[in-house]
């Protein structure tokens, strides 16, 4: 148990994919922890035990924490900021059209906690923001709250995935703070202590840049092995085999080296811009960044010509997408490459049948059931019910497990378009269906 002798309550400000894993993750190490949200809908819901978005594991520990009266939820930020001795400012930082960040959500909860400045805060920037936002928080505090207020301004960047959120918390591989107070570099050694896991302690400009750096390096692994992919298929060699042969060399590692259809997802893409921008702004030729978003741009075009050269004419053909979510274990579709493949693939008349374990409802918002151009089915079977091909967009584990002789009984035509190699080309080939990977024989 942590002891609770520099500060009393962790406050949480903004309860998304970041806010709420952190907030009950804190509250679960033993913290006094208290969540806002100026989304009053979404605070009751998680007032209530319910999770606003699938993450797995996050539930019952959000139950359990309420439960135990070591979380709160509130939709007063006022109130959390007053209540709170460290503040992790968790809102939302989305993109711009000209690449850059959009950093109104985060102006106006500052602006809250410097009108409810009550004693000193420790202010921990979680939310990825551009290197030197930590500079402008603190003159808008200063701006609002007045000289004579007390506080320090931190960076602790968040490295959680969405879909292992809950492990990424207990288990970080590391743990990155930025601080320019031996006050606050103290609170948040003792924050942490329990996780007992390695930290780097740096200046405040450092840990921002890490977290882009992270991600920006992610970013461009993939497309890295994307381009080798496409060497592959053009010559007869297998991307997965050279992916193991390089992944083994610890310089290498093996992460982040799976070759298919590229990133999506809330953070790598919107990331990776904005660091493109920052660079921009500080004279930094980052080209090198541009082409990882172009290389990453043209997987949609590269996948939907093999969905081409496997059936030949699309029109009228019945396709079924096994996996929408950005990413396996989650629902979140934003920058979901499913959302560029569906269309691409209406544009050419063809007819879809989607299933995804967990993320039809949030595409269902974006493109309505419209029979029979667009269906949405119950299991991945019933997608694959008298269609020509399957498409696989996402990795998820039921797909790898599945019965393909059940599959062959029911499917009009046995074709695989795997956009993501997880499955045995032998074991499908072996039931009798065509196989196309992505860069493999
Ligand atoms: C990312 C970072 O990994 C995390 O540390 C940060 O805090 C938030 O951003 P996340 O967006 O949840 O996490 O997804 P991630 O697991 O990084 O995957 C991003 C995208 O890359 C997904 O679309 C995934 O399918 C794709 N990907 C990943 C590949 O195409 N190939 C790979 O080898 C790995």
């Amino acid at each position: 148990m942590a002891e609770r002798k520099l500060f009393k309550t962790v406050g949480v400000l903004g309860l998304g994919h970041v806010g709420l894993p952190t907030a009950v993750g804190f509250a679960e190490l033993g913290w006094q922890v208290v969540g806002t949200d100026s989304d009053s809908a979404k605070v009751s819901l998680i007032a209530d035990g319910h999770c606003p978005f699938y993450e797995p594991d996050l539930e019952p520990l959000l139950r359990k924490n309420l439960a135990e009266g070591r979380l709160k939820v509130t939709c007063d930020v006022g109130e959390a900021v007053r209540e709170s001795d460290i503040l992790f400012v968790c809102v939302g930082t989305p993109q711009k059209p000209d690449g850059s960040p959009d950093l109104s959500q985060v102006e106006a909860v500052i602006r809250t906690v410097a009108e409810n400045l009550n004693g000193y805060k420790l202010i921990v920037e979680k939310s990825t923001v551009p290197v030197q936002t930590a500079q402008w928080i603190k003159r808008t505090i200063l701006r609002y709250a007045g000289s004579g207020t007390e506080f320090d301004v931190a960076s602790n960047p968040e490295f959680l995935r969405e879909g292992t959120a809950v492990h990424d918390f207990f288990y970080p591989d590391r743990i990155v703070i930025g601080v320019e107070s031996e006050r606050a570099r103290n609170w948040l050694l003792e924050l942490y202590k329990p996780l007992n896991a390695p930290i780097v302690v740096t200046d405040v400009n450092t840990a921002e840049i890490i977290k882009h750096a992270a991600n920006s390096f992610l970013a461009l692994k993939i497309s890295f092995i994307n381009m080798i992919s496409d060497l592959c298929e053009a010559v007869g060699a297998d991307v997965t085999e050279v992916a193991r042969g390089i992944g083994l060399d610890p310089r290498i590692g093996p992460q982040f080296l799976q070759a298919g259809i590229g990133y999506g997802g809330y953070c790598l893409p919107k990331d990776l811009k904005a660091f493109i921008h920052i660079a921009e702004e500080h004279r930094v030729d980052f080209s090198l960044l541009k082409e990882v978003e172009r290389v990453n741009e043209a997987r949609i075009d590269r996948f939907v010509r093999k969905v081409q050269q496997a059936l030949w004419v699309l029109k009228e053909k019945t396709i079924a997408i096994w996996g929408l979510a950005f990413k396996p274990n989650t629902d979140d579709i934003r920058e979901a490459p499913s959302l560029k493949v569906i269309s691409r693939l209406l544009d050419e008349g063809a007819k879809l049948r989607l299933y995804d374990p967990a993320a039809m409802n949030n595409v269902r918002q974006v493109f309505p059931e419209n029979p029979p151009s667009l269906v949405y089915c119950k299991s991945a079977i019933e997608a694959a019910t008298n269609a020509h091909a399957i498409l696989i967009v996402t990795e998820w584990e039921e797909f790898r497990k599945i019965d393909w002789a059940k599959v062959k009984q029911v499917i009009a035509l046995p074709i695989v378009v795997d956009g993501r190699n997880c499955l045995d080309p032998k074991t499908v080939r072996e039931a009798g269906f065509e196989y196309y990977g992505m860069g493999r024989k």
